[in-house]
Formats: C-alpha cells, structure tokens, sequence
C-alpha cells in the first residue's frame, strides 16, 4: 500500500522544533543531492517537497507525518552549499545540529550520497557526525539514473568500506528505483527502537 505524506510542521528557527514524541527517521546531505525529490517519489506525488535546481532550496526542517505507522520522515536543509553567506550557514548548521540533539525519537538518519561522486569531504563529515552520536543510518546513492554501472560498483566499493560493510541502497527520483526497497528499509528503522 503507498504511505500518505502530509507536510506538518516547517522549522526555520531552534525555537519553532516540535519536541515530537512520534518515531522520525531524517534525510541528510549536501544540498542539491536530491532530498526533496526522494521525499516527492517516496509520496509519489510531484510538488510535495519544493525542488530546485539551484542549491539551497529547503531552508527549513520539513516534517512529513506518515501513515499509516504514524511517524514521521524529516527533510533538513542541505548543507554545505558554498554560495550562500556564511552566517546563513551557520543558521542552518546549528538547526540541524539541534534538531538532532533535541529529538528524543529520532530512529535514524538517512544519509543522501551523489552516485557520481566519489566521498566528499563534507559527506565523511556527515558520517562522522552520525557515527560520533551513535545514530543509527543507512546510506542512500541519489541519482543512479546518472551513473555508469561501472561508477555506480565503484562507490559501493567506497561506501561500503567507510560503513563497516553495509551496501548504500541505490536510488532514483527520476525512475523510481529503488522506491519499494527504501520504504522497507525506514519502516524497518522504525520499528526497530533506535537499536
Ligand atoms: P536542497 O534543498 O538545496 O538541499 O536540495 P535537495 O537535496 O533537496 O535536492 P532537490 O531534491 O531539490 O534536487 C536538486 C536537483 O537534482 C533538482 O534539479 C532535481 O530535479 C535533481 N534530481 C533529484 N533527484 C534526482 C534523480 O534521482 N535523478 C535525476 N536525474 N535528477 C535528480
Ligand atoms: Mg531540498
């Protein structure tokens, strides 16, 4: 059955986080990965999450109620993106930073990766942030449809090595690869407690 996704609550501010007791899985990674699309094909609908190809399009921390399960996946702001000042990103740095921090019932963050690219720096650190919090993740290669088989057998070679053996699922918004096998993956995370 295809979940239902309402959008709920925007944060753009520390003060604006809802303090939800709901189980929440969040989409992470450098802007312009393709957050918002996967959230869109997730819904399958369109419009759901706002897209751009101009990095920095989310600017807040979406929160996308799920049913049935009632939980919720949360869409973060892209971070990293270069071209904006550095005291918006700081702003969206420390939303984030605190969202994680203050979310009792977060189960587990997705982490987007770019098939094209090899590891970016900003992707280790987004890794190494997890790992140092001891969330639970689970990553996400964005935009297979644009990758070569042979690139796509190279970043699961990298990425598996950095995650101690775990093979990033490979997705696309475009195609919709991928879709079913991610929404078993989250229900999963869901309803595994956070261990
Ligand atoms: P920020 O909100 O800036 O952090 O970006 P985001 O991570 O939410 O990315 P978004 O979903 O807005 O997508 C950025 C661009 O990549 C858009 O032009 C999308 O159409 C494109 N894109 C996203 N996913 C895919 C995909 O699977 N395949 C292809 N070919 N393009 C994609
Ligand atoms: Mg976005």
């Amino acid at each position: 059955m295809q979940p239902h996704l309402e959008l709920e609550t925007t944060a753009f501010e520390p003060g604006q986080l809802p303090g939800l007791d709901e189980p929440q899985v969040a989409l992470a990674g450098r802007s312009n990965v393709g957050k918002s699309s996967l959230i869109n094909c997730l819904a399958g609908r369109k419009q759901l999450a706002r897209i751009s190809s101009t990095p920095g399009k989310t600017r807040s921390v979406n929160f996308y109620r799920v049913t049935p399960g009632d939980y919720y996946l949360v869409d973060l702001p892209g971070y990293g993106y270069a071209k904006i000042s550095k005291t918006e990103r700081a702003h969206w740095a420390k939303l984030i930073e605190r969202y994680v921090e203050s979310s009792q019932s977060l189960q587990a963050i997705v982490l987007l990766i770019d098939a094209r690219l090899t590891p970016q720096k900003l992707d280790l650190d987004l890794l190494a942030f997890v790992q140092s919090r001891n969330i639970p993740h689970l990553a996400v290669l964005t935009k297979v449809d644009k990758c070569k088989q042979k690139d796509l057998a190279q970043r699961n070679k990298e990425w598996s090595s950095l995650l101690g053996g775990a093979t990033p699922l490979p997705f696309s918004s475009k195609t919709g690869r991928g879709r079913e096998a991610l929404w078993n993956r989250i229900r999963e995370l869901v309803s595994s407690d956070g261990a």
